[in-house]
């Protein structure tokens, strides 16, 4: 497949050039995760990222493992539907598999504004989708672009409730990318009941030296880390219903298994809320 053969119609913006020379966000997380789809470029900055805070590697586990519990809840709450953005390279156990295995004809929408996790993704649905799973281009810091290009593949039904993920996205945008309004407009688009899982980096547990070198590394990526404070996280959920426990760091939302001795100072925050 092309790369002009990604992009859905409806897709905002220029499109994203593919620049294996410049790390990028999505690729940098899928060598942290053991992945193979990143190129030298993605894992000379991974290492620098992991070299000033090697705990990266297990925090980005963290938040799949936040990912998978915050999903399978929603399915057994019922949500049938969902909307990823910030879907990531496909990895062990994506939004569509954790859905299925409670609510089997669940329908999911993946976003992501990388060309490279389109062309994985795309080719992963095209054995496990079959009209239930697709795949598009777009931008979160252009909420409104994203939200047409949604409609335009017709899977969601915007008249029930829709499970939004946004899980380890937002700290990709500045402040001046306007978080808090992206958020707030595709919540604006979901009816009563729908649901938001939100997963963000934060710096609140690190040294600022140790911040400072892991933010040098991404701005020389193709989007900065923005990590914000428990509160400003919290924001993020203003009008919700949170679920509990509220905003935890992520091994701390409704574990699996007893979370270990340090859970609450992993630099992720997580949790789930609904809409009124
Ligand atoms: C760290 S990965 C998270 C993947 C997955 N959601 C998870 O939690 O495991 C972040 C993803 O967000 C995507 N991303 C970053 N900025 C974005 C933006 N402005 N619009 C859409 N996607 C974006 C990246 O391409 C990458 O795939």
């Amino acid at each position: 497949m092309g790369y002009e053969d990604m992009w859905a119609p409806g897709r905002t913006g220029a499109p994203a050039d593919l620049r294996p020379d410049i790390p990028h966000p999505a690729r940098m997380y899928d060598y942290y995760l053991g992945g193979k789809d990143n190129f030298p470029a993605d894992r000379a900055a991974a290492e620098k990222a992991l070299a000033a805070n090697p705990e990266f590697r297990s925090t980005a586990r963290a938040n799949r493992g936040f990912l998978t519990r915050a999903v399978r809840c929603l399915a057994e709450l019922g949500i049938d539907q969902f909307l990823d953005v910030g879907t990531g390279i496909p990895t062990v156990g994506n939004t569509h598999e954790i859905a299925r295995a409670a609510t089997p004809n669940a329908r999911v929408v993946y976003v992501d504004n990388d060309p490279i996790v389109l062309s994985h993704a795309r080719a992963l649905m095209a054995g496990a989708g079959h009209g239930r799973t697709t795949v598009i281009q777009a931008d979160l810091r252009r909420p409104d672009p994203l939200l047409d290009a949604v409609r335009a593949v017709d899977l969601l039904d915007f008249s029930r409730p829709v499970g939004l993920v946004l899980a380890a996205v937002l700290h990709f945008l500045r402040d001046e990318d306007e978080p808090y309004r992206a958020v707030a407009t595709l919540l604006d688009a979901l009816p009563s009941g729908s649901h938001l899982v939100l997963s963000h980096g934060t710096a609140d547990f690190i040294p600022p030296a140790v911040r400072d070198r892991v933010t040098g590394v991404y701005d020389k990526a193709t989007a900065p880390l923005v990590g914000r404070s428990r509160a400003e996280v919290h924001a993020f959920f203003d009008g919700l219903d949170l679920l509990d426990p509220g905003v935890v760091t992520v091994p701390l939302w409704r574990p699996d298994t007893p979370p270990a001795t340090d859970a609450e100072r992993v630099s992720m925050y997580g949790a789930v809320a609904r809409k009124p």
